[in-house]
């Protein structure tokens, strides 16, 4: 860290605060989620979401190449003084010209957040860019996105972060094993994003989608072949608990993650106001116990690994490190988020439960477990 550096800086963003519902505005970006829907109706939805009292918008350069920043200063323009932007700076940008950029579209000389969206060759002295534009003022806070636990814990040496962003939905839950503790262990602010699953736990997806080209959700693996299937049934049940609570299935999911500990802003991507009412209702009411273990069982039920048969324990023996270490761990019992965790920890390249996951099912689709 730099010497003499102030670690908090204005009126802290998160203090005292409840947990949040924030707006998402990749999808407003009218790029990279199908064709884009009315500009009219993509403005409507930033204004409704403020004007029912969402402060946190988080945006990026690259959501719709800038047009997500241009809009949301165009709606958001008028209220600068009362809502919070967050914006970020791509792995191999240069964060001074980046953070310009983003403020002139956005037409304001600060935000209230500024992340590094990825983490890539060159990104602690990214990092301590940031701290440096933050020292400028054009930034009142700093964050990281998409670290693994032991990068999130390096970029504490070297700035004052104050918040983490990464995945989380009732299907993706690798953030618990990890970065949720530590989180919440050095005060750190936890910013959920993708908390629909991208739109599938908006229960429309019957069948497995054909997404256009250029729509980002074509490379999403939980939207194709047995995670499909897996989430599909899930989603079925968890259909029948949101009728019971009386609200939609994609207000249960926020709901269920604005209960989880650590969890400071849900990041709910919308594109028209309807939704953004629908997402608020997960507001109504906090999540009540029985609902919860039933959401657990719900989802448990269809995450649960195979073991590996003695013949893959065998074969594993000529794999790769990473496969033989999952075969190793493939007992029916231990879940993908914690056999990934586990190979987190050892410092290398990062594992996700989504790669145990797949390797899993290659391995069921050839009799090994
Ligand atoms: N840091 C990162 O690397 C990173 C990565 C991803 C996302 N994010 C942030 O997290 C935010 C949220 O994630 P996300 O936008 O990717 O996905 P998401 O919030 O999981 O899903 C958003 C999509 O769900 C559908 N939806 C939302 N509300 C709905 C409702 N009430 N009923 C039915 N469908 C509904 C909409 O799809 P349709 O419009 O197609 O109907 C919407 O575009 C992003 O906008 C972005 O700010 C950050």
């Amino acid at each position: 860290m730099h010497t003499g550096a102030r670690k908090r800086f204005g009126p802290l963003l998160f203090e005292g605060s409840k947990r949040m519902l924030g707006f998402g505005a990749w999808g407003i970006g009218g790029s990279g989620w199908g064709a884009p829907s009315d500009e009219a109706e993509r403005l409507g939805a930033i204004a409704l979401a403020r004007e029912r009292g969402v402060v946190w918008f988080d945006t990026a350069p690259t959501y719709g190449d800038g047009a997500s920043e241009r809009l949301l200063g165009r709606a958001l323009g008028p209220h600068r003084d009362t809502v919070r932007i967050a914006t970020k700076v791509g792995p191999r940008d240069d964060p001074r010209h980046s953070l310009d950029q983003s403020l002139e579209r956005i037409g304001t000389d600060y935000v209230d957040l500024v992340q590094l969206h990825e983490i890539a060759e060159g990104w602690e002295s990214r990092l301590e860019t940031l701290h440096q534009l933050q020292h400028e003022g054009k930034a009142s806070a700093i964050g990281v996105c998409n670290a693994s636990h032991l990068e999130l814990t390096r970029a504490l040496t070297l700035a004052p972060i104050t918040t983490y962003q990464g995945p989380y939905n009732l299907f993706d839950r690798d953030a618990e094993e990890r970065l949720l503790p530590l989180c919440r262990e050095r005060g750190l602010a936890f910013l959920a994003y993708r908390p629909l699953a991208a739109g599938l736990l908006s229960g429309g997806f019957t069948d497995p989608p054909q997404f256009p080209n250029g729509d980002h959700r074509a490379r999403l693996y939980w939207f194709r072949g047995a995670e499909f299937e897996r989430r599909r049934e899930a989603i079925r049940n968890l259909s029948e608990l949101a009728r019971s609570a009386g609200i939609s299935l994609p207000a249960l999911a926020l709901r269920w993650l604005l209960s989880r500990s650590g969890v400071t802003i849900v990041l709910a991507g919308a594109r028209s106001a309807a939704h953004v009412a629908d997402n608020l209702r997960a507001l109504d009411a906090p999540l009540d116990e029985p609902t919860g273990n039933e959401i657990e069982t719900a989802v448990e039920a269809v995450f649960r690994l195979p073991a590996a048969t003695t013949a893959a324990a065998r074969e594993a023996q000529g794999w790769g490190p990473r496969e033989r270490f999952i075969v190793e761990r493939l007992d029916g019992r231990t879940t993908p988020e914690s056999i990934a965790a586990a190979w987190t920890d050892r410092g290398e390249q990062p594992m996700v439960a989504a790669q145990v996951k797949v390797f899993a099912d290659q391995l069921r689709e050839r009799g090994l477990a």
